[in-house]
């Protein structure tokens, strides 16, 4: 008899739930089906199906080239990955900073394409409406304030955003205000540690923090860099577990030696 387990899928109350019991929330970036088998068996809550994969896996230096429908195709390999874990996703830049409808229809393209759970907005006061249609659609969304890297082009560094008081005062307010239109959560990038600690203090929602430091009430981090197979990047606030690039130069060396020696198939490894 075969007996399956039941898996509890994370939800967006189940992280909210997270905050009010002071249990921290774990996310890292996923892009493809294998990958998201592995985080969702180490018991990783989130896995967020971030823009970034057009830096990590199409090699752009920005994010801004990627597309909804790239985006929707490692989407759907994640959540088809994912058993427990709730599937976040980027929508990319140009698909939601217009009219509300405009971000509403590629919401909806999204949730009935890809099969995620929720989706994640760069942005604060400017894409509020924006934010409350497709909320009001029924669709959970977390917000994402500080280094917005879809605004890179304004901002002109990848630097830490808010160190001034007046950025750092407009991202209170914006924190409040997503809040108060109903994001579950908000994913504060690269800010003062003391600032990342002062918002999530105030919020009742959970922020994720990259690079902003220790006080927020969860984390994440592009799986690539903390895996170490973005062999070059190593920003200040990142954690390496592995060392996969020089892991996977070893193992294809041995390859190419096994091949050319003769020693690769063997009689076991062959029919
Ligand atoms: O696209 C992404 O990977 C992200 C994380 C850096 C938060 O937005």
């Amino acid at each position: 008899m075969s007996v399956n387990k039941i898996i509890k899928r994370v939800t967006t109350n189940t992280i909210l739930a997270m905050k009010a019991n002071g249990e921290k929330v774990s996310m890292l970036t996923a892009y493809d089906y294998s990958t998201a088998r592995a985080l969702d068996d180490a018991g990783i809550d989130v896995l967020l199906v971030g823009d970034s994969a057009a830096n990590v896996f199409a090699g752009y230096e920005t994010t801004l080239p990627i597309t909804l429908d790239n985006m929707i195709y490692h989407a759907s390999a994640v959540a088809r990955g994912a058993k427990r874990a709730l599937v976040l996703v980027d929508l990319p830049f140009g698909e939601y900073q217009g009219t509300p409808e405009d971000a509403f229809k590629s919401a909806v393209r999204m949730m009935k394409e890809s099969g995620v759970h929720a989706l994640k907005l760069e942005g604060g006061v400017e894409i509020l409406e924006n934010i409350k249609k497709i909320i009001d659609a029924g669709i959970p969304v977390c917000g994402h304030l500080g280094l917005t890297p879809q605004s890179i082009n304004k901002f002109g560094t990848f630097g830490v955003r808010a160190q001034a008081d007046a950025e750092a005062e407009k991202l209170k307010s914006d924190a409040l205000a997503l809040q108060e239109i109903g994001c579950f959560a908000i994913v504060l990038e690269k800010i003062p540690a003391k600032l990342a600690k002062e918002v999530s203090e105030s919020l009742s929602i959970p922020t994720i923090g990259i690079g902003a430091g220790n006080g927020c009430d969860g984390q994440v981090l592009v799986v690539n860099d903390m895996l170490g197979f973005t062999k070059d990047f190593k920003p200040k606030f990142l954690r390496r577990y592995m060392e996969m690039y020089d892991g996977m130069v070893e193992a294809a060396t041995k390859y190419a030696e096994d091949v050319k020696s003769g020693n690769y198939p063997n009689e076991s490894e062959q029919y």
